[in-house]
C-alpha cells in the first residue's frame, strides 16, 4: 500500500497508523475517535521542497482538456494532493467533480448580497456530494482486494456506494431505514445492483447493525468514519479556490449531517493553506434542521466539547441524523475558520429550496439548509453585504421529488410549522407555490390559465 505516503492520525489521541492498519469499522483502538489522513511527507515541502503552486495550478487547469478518464474527473486531476492509492491505475472514477458554481443573482439582491454562488454538488454522476468521497474510498476497498462494500445511509451515500461498485465490480451491502428515505435514491441503489436492506431504524440504528457485521464479515465499509471518503470530499474545496482564481471566498456555508462533509471541506482548504496554494481560510458555517441539531446544541450548550445525541425529525431526510460520526471534527473546522452553526426551521427550508428552484437550479431539501441558514446569519449582520458567499448545494432536485411536489400542492408543511395562513412565511410560500393545473386540451383553455400573466 502507499502507506509511504500517507498515514493515518486519530482525531482524539493523536495516534498514528498505517492506512491498512485500521480497524473494520475505523474506530481508532486506543480512543475509539475517527482517523484523519495525514500526509507525513508535506511537512518538508512546506520549507524548500515546497510544490510550486504556479506549475500545480497550471497541471490541474491543464488536465481539464485532457482525454485520460483520471484527468476528466475533478477528485483526482488534483492527485497530487491524494496520494492515497499505491496505483493510481486501481482508481474508479465516473468521472466526477468538477461541478458548476453558479451565481444567484436574484437571491442575493434581495438578501442585499453582492456576491451569491451555489457550488452545485447534485451535478454529480449519481446526484450528489457523495461521489466525491466515493470514488476515493472505493478506489482504497478495490486495491486492498475487497470483494464487498457496505454503507449505512440516508440515501445518497447508498446510491454513490452502489454506483461505483458496479462499476469497479464489488459487490454492494445497503442498510437505509425503512419508509425514511427519498423514492429516487431508493431507486438508485437497486438499479445499480447493490442488495438492499431497509431496517425498523433510523440512520443511527443502521450506523449501529453495520459496525457489528463489518467486525464479522470481510467488508469493506464505506460510510464517511472511513477517512478516505473526506479525501475524496476535500477535492470542491481545491476546485471552489480556482474558480476564484485562488482567492478563497469570505463564507462558505454547508448543510451538516453525519458531518463529514463540512470536516472534509475544512480539511481542504487547510491543505492549500499548508502548501501555500491560498493565503487564507474561508469562514465554514455548517447549518443543521431545527430537528436534528446535535452539533447546534453542542457548540451553544457545551462549547463543542460533548456531543449529545438527539432523536432526529425533519422532512431534510438526507440530514435526518442525531448522532453524527464526525462532529469533533466539524467543531474544530467552524471553530478555526470563525464560522456559526445554527439550525432552520422546516418552513424555513422549504421556502429557501423553492427560491434555490425558482433561479433554475433547484436541489434537495437537505441542501436547501444553506440558503435558509444564511438568511438567518445575513438578519444577524453576520455576513455583511460585501462578503463573498458560497452555498454547498450537496444533492439534485429530482432525489426528492415528492417533496418538492407536496410543497407545491401545499400539502408539504403544517399550520403549526407554517404558524399559520396569516403568517409572514406563509406568505411567502403562497408567493412560491407553482402547482400544476389541470386544464382542457384547447388553446383557450390554456390562454385562460395564463391570464393576467403575459404581461
Ligand atoms: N446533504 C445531502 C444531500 C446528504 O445526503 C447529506 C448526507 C448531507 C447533506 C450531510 O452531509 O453527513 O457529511 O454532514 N447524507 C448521508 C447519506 C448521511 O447517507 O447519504 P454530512
Amino acid at each position: 500500500m502507499s502507506d509511504n505516503l500517507h498515514q493515518l492520525r486519530c482525531f482524539g489521541c493523536g495516534a498514528r497508523i498505517a492506512g491498512a492498519e485500521a480497524q473494520p469499522d475505523f474506530r481508532c483502538a486506543a480512543c475509539g475517535d475517527l482517523f484523519e489522513v495525514e500526509f507525513p511527507g508535506w511537512a518538508e515541502r512546506r520549507g524548500p521542497e515546497r510544490p510550486n503552486p504556479g506549475a500545480l495550478k497550471w497541471l490541474w487547469r491543464e488536465r481539464r482538456c485532457s482525454g485520460e478518464a483520471l484527468d476528466q474527473s475533478g477528485v483526482w486531476r488534483f492527485r497530487e494532493l491524494l496520494p492515497i492509492l499505491e496505483s493510481f491505475g486501481n482508481a474508479v472514477t465516473l468521472r466526477e467533480g468538477n461541478t458548476p458554481l453558479y451565481h444567484l443573482p436574484r437571491t442575493a439582491q434581495s438578501l442585499g448580497v453582492d456576491q451569491l454562488f451555489a457550488k452545485h454538488q447534485g451535478m454529480n454522476p449519481t446526484g450528489s456530494f457523495k461521489d466525491t468521497g466515493m470514488t476515493a474510498a472505493l478506489s482504497v476497498a478495490r486495491e486492498r482486494g475487497f470483494k464487498w462494500v457496505a454503507c449505512a445511509s440516508t440515501g445518497n451515500t447508498s446510491a454513490a456506494m452502489a454506483a461505483y461498485a458496479a462499476r469497479a465490480g464489488l459487490r454492494s451491502l445497503v442498510l437505509i431505514p425503512e419508509g425514511k428515505i427519498a423514492w429516487g435514491k431508493l431507486s438508485q441503489a437497486m438499479d445499480y445492483g447493490a442488495l438492499t436492506c431497509q431496517l425498523k431504524t433510523d440512520f443511527d440504528g443502521c450506523v449501529r447493525v453495520l459496525t457489528e457485521i463489518v467486525r464479522q464479515a470481510p467488508i469493506y465499509l464505506l460510510n464517511s468514519v472511513n477517512p478516505y471518503r473526506l479525501e475524496g470530499q476535500k477535492t470542491p474545496a481545491f476546485e471552489i479556490a480556482e474558480t476564484f482564481d485562488w482567492n478563497v471566498p469570505d463564507h462558505l456555508i454547508v448543510p451538516g449531517g453525519n458531518l463529514a462533509n463540512s470536516s472534509a471541506l475544512g480539511k481542504g482548504f487547510r491543505e492549500l493553506k499548508e502548501l501555500g496554494l491560498v493565503a487564507r481560510l474561508p469562514r465554514i458555517s455548517v447549518i443543521q434542521a431545527e430537528g436534528a441539531n446535535p452539533l447546534v446544541r453542542s457548540l451553544a450548550v457545551h462549547r463543542g466539547e460533548s456531543l449529545q445525541p438527539v432523536e432526529a425529525h425533519t422532512r431534510a431526510s438526507a440530514i435526518r441524523i442525531g448522532n453524527p460520526a464526525s462532529w469533533r471534527k466539524a467543531a474544530r473546522v467552524i471553530q478555526e475558520t470563525c464560522g456559526w452553526c445554527l439550525d432552520v426551521s422546516e418552513a424555513e427550508i422549504a421556502v429557501a429550496k423553492a427560491e434555490i428552484g425558482a433561479e433554475g437550479l433547484g436541489c434537495e431539501p437537505a441542501s436547501a439548509v444553506t440558503l435558509a441558514g444564511l438568511k438567518k446569519l445575513r438578519a444577524q449582520g453576520s455576513i455583511a453585504a460585501s462578503d463573498t458567499v458560497v452555498l454547498l448545494l450537496t444533492g439534485h432536485t429530482l432525489k426528492d421529488a415528492d417533496y418538492t411536489i407536496d410543497f407545491h400542492r401545499g400539502t408539504l408543511l403544517s399550520a403549526e410549522e407554517t404558524g399559520g395562513p396569516a403568517s409572514k412565511i406563509s406568505a411567502e410560500i403562497e408567493g412560491l407555490r407553482r402547482n400544476a393545473v389541470v386544464v382542457d386540451a384547447a388553446a383557450p383553455a390554456v390562454l385562460a390559465a395564463l391570464k393576467g400573466q403575459l404581461a
